[in-house]
């Protein structure tokens, strides 16, 4: 993102500064019809940073009504879900919220039955009574500050990794408590550009949430993972939850007392719509992104991270199809955890090629260069970046292997769920060896509190499968050297038979039935969880990886940290008139620029819209991915659209901006340039899935859901106009 008052002006004396740009930039003067911006920044830099650049593209509002920490603002309607999973917007002044479908996803799986299948069906509280309780929080940002320099000050180069955590951690600890004060707030300071800067935010959070309305799958999934990450489409990825409050407006766990929050701002809704070239807003908790990642960083994406991902889940999917495919009860079971999975599935295959088809192993390499010239040319420089760029291959070379275990235990061990509950129950086994009553008791409780729930959508034979499949890819693809001998015998012991091994330790394990975990807690022993082959592994593969693996990682990351921090800082020195956006880390974004299509390859070109027809174009009745309900088929076909049409009178369902948007997005505000809602952001585009790591000017788009199809489903489909009622629609 470029700052100076003219484009063309602007992007001259970038090609003289950075000449890996020159390709890029000249592509962008010569080839896009919009602006795309690059960058997540921050509100509370708004004035500073970006809003003479806003206003010049469209935008009608003071910084103040962008971000105020006195008076209401728009970061009041913008809410976090739970950590950071997901972003929503308040749209009524009786807390009504609205995100994605895939983000209320898991609250429509756990509520759905055989006999109430919101799934398939949807779900729509006709009065407040009948909300759901949703079971995650929402914070409110309640201000934000720059602490970079108290902390700076207490930190010098000299310092270790660990000495440097802590310094950070013991500044960071007395400005949090100061911040939060006599207020029911949560504060917390995060480092940004790799540890060079460090910010304060301060939250207020709510944990009582409902769900009010989502649409049916076919609606709210509709394309299913054929279309995710994916443009033209045509989802109504939508749901609406609501914020409650106790009597003072304040936090309150959920209670029958509780009445709908009364927020200090929410969204007007426009019922325009949006043209190519129209100002577009995004605000929201973006989760990561990897922007400074070095070309190194990159081999060791291509090389080892991401085809070990797409491999392992491509196993986990196909194992959770054959068990969803045998009856109902299963497939509502697994519906969600099969969506997370197949997400970054996708995700991966995607970002792998994009990585490659991009050259961005290139233009990283380029940037490198560019910055180890400029070190050499003076000799402060030469001193304090002394060793950085070397670094990074000598880091990622020695931590290769520790880092390939590293994957296949969050990516293949962990994923069985047997392993992974029984993860649980080490520190059960450690309180019962040293007779720690007080201990044992803590952590029985918190087991047995978290049991229904763990075994409500939990099928052993499923999970049987899946882990044959893990143990055999662990097995065959990790170095022997890099597996504990336990687990080496065990498998020797089978001859490599995965599925019998599977058999039998599912049939000893405690650990794939409610009913044996439920005995085990009558009488707990540490022996029988000694002996329990799926704790063993665990307990085997989780003790080797840290006795054996993780001080390689903790050592070597000891210098690509510092390596990592020193490259940010240099760019930034070396590029000084450019103003870098730090990475996504789940605080709170905005991202601006403009409506727009593309062009995803030669000879084709995409709009910024999709309409109805192209529901019924895409519809296959054999094919769950593409069903489209009757009562939406018709009003399609009678044109039924309402107050909700275009001009033309056609029914909009998706558009797209050049927004720089990432997983934590999902469900972000999409904002016109007088602050109205005109649209929500649920899913990036595949010819720019490298896009976490490397923005693609030219390519690079956030898909959103009209304003006007999420009204009509909520409207003419559902018949729940009462929500409307509570909205403030611009006409
Ligand atoms: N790709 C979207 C995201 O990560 C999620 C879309 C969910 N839909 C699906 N078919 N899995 O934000």
């Amino acid at each position: 993102m470029d700052l100076s008052p003219t484009f063309g002006f602007s992007l001259t004396i970038k090609l003289t500064m950075k000449k890996i740009s020159i390709l890029i930039a000249g592509f962008l003067l010569a080839f896009a019809p919009v602006k795309a911006d690059e960058g997540m920044w921050l509100p509370m830099f708004v004035k500073r940073l970006n809003y003479v650049d806003m206003q010049k593209q469209g935008l009608q509002l003071t910084p103040e009504e962008i971000y105020s920490v006195n008076n209401s603002s728009l970061k009041d309607a913008i809410v976090r879900l739970g950590r950071g999973f997901c972003t929503g917007e308040i749209i009524s002044d009786q807390g009504l919220m609205l995100t994605n479908h895939h983000c209320g996803f898991g609250v429509i799986q756990e509520n759905s039955t055989e006999e109430h299948n919101y799934l398939d069906d949807g779900f729509w509280a006709m009065k407040k009574s009948d909300e759901l309780p949703a079971g995650f929080a929402v914070s409110f940002l309640v201000r934000m500050e720059d602490v970079s320099k108290p902390i700076n000050a207490v930190l010098n180069e000299e310092m270790s990794l660990m000495d440097r955590a802590k310094a950070i951690k013991k500044v960071s600890d007395s400005l949090e408590k100061a911040a939060v004060g006599e207020f029911e707030y949560t504060a917390n300071v995060k480092s940004f550009y790799n540890g060079n800067e460090f910010y304060l935010f301060v939250y207020e959070t709510f944990p009582d949430v409902r769900l009010v309305g989502a649409p049916p799958s076919s609606v709210g999934k509709f394309g299913g993972d054929t279309d995710n990450w994916m443009w033209p489409r045509h989802t109504g990825d939508f749901t609406m939850f609501r914020v409650y409050a106790d009597k003072d407006n304040k936090p309150a766990e959920y209670s029958e007392e509780n009445k709908p929050y009364t927020p200090k701002h929410s969204l007007p809704i426009s019922l325009k719509g949006v043209e190519p070239g129209d100002f577009s807003m995004i605000f929201g908790y973006p989760g990561s992104t990897d922007r400074y990642l070095t070309s190194e960083g990159i081999n060791y994406e291509l090389e080892v991270r991401q085809p070990a991902s797409v491999k392992l889940r491509r196993q986990v999917l196909d194992a959770y199809q054959e068990g969803m495919d045998q009856n109902e009860k299963t497939r509502i079971q697994y519906a969600s955890k099969f969506a997370s999975v197949a997400n970054y599935w996708k995700y991966f295959i995607g970002q792998q090629a994009g990585l490659k088809r991009l050259k961005v192993y290139d233009k990283k390499k380029g940037q490198e260069d560019a910055l180890a010239a400029w070190i050499a040319k003076d000799e402060d420089s030469k001193k304090l970046y002394a060793g950085v760029i070397e670094g990074f291959k000598t880091g990622y070379d020695n931590m290769k292997e520790a880092n390939r275990v590293r994957v296949y235990l969050n990516e293949a061990i962990f994923r069985v769920e047997a392993i992974a509950y029984s993860f649980q129950f080490s520190g059960l086994k450690s309180a019962l060896e040293s007779d720690n009553e007080t201990s044992t008791n803590q952590t029985m409780e918190r087991i047995k509190g978290g049991m229904d729930a763990h075994f409500k959508d939990y099928n052993m034979s499923i999970d049987r499968n899946v882990f044959a499949a893990m143990m055999k890819d662990y097995s065959n693809d990790i170095p022997k050297e890099n597996q504990p001998e336990d687990y080496k015998k065990m498998v020797t012991k089978y001859k490599g038979d995965f599925k019998k091994m599977a058999d039998d330790a599912y049939a000893k394990s405690i650990f794939g039935s409610k009913e044996k975990i439920a005995a085990f807690l009558e009488k707990p022993s540490e022996k029988i969880l000694a002996k329990d082959p799926i704790f063993m592994i665990q307990s085997s593969i989780i003790g080797h990886f840290r006795s054996n693996i993780s001080p390689i990682i903790q050592t070597e990351s000891e210098g690509l940290k510092r390596s990592e921090r020193l490259f940010v800082k240099g760019l930034r020195e070396m590029n000084s008139d450019k103003v870098y956006a730090a990475d996504a880390n789940s605080t709170m974004r905005f991202t601006y620029g403009q409506v727009g299509g593309y062009e995803p390859m030669d000879g084709a070109k995409y709009s910024h819209v999709t309409t109805a027809q192209g529901i019924l174009e895409k519809e296959d009745p054999s094919n769950p991915e593409f069903v489209v309900p009757a009562k939406l088929k018709k009003l399609i076909q009678d044109k039924d659209f309402g107050q909700y049409a275009d001009k033309k009178g056609d029914l909009i369902i998706n558009f797209i901006a050049n927004n720089d948007i990432t997983g934590g997005n999902s469900g972000s505000p999409m904002i016109n340039g007088n602050g109205e809602l005109v649209g929500t952001a649920f899913d990036g585009n595949w010819e720019a899935m490298s896009g976490d790591i490397a923005f693609e000017t030219e390519l690079q788009r956030t898909i959103g859901v009209d304003i006007r199809y999420t009204l009509f489903i909520i409207d003419k489909y559902a018949g729940a106009s009462h929500l409307i009622d509570e909205m403030k629609l611009v006409k």
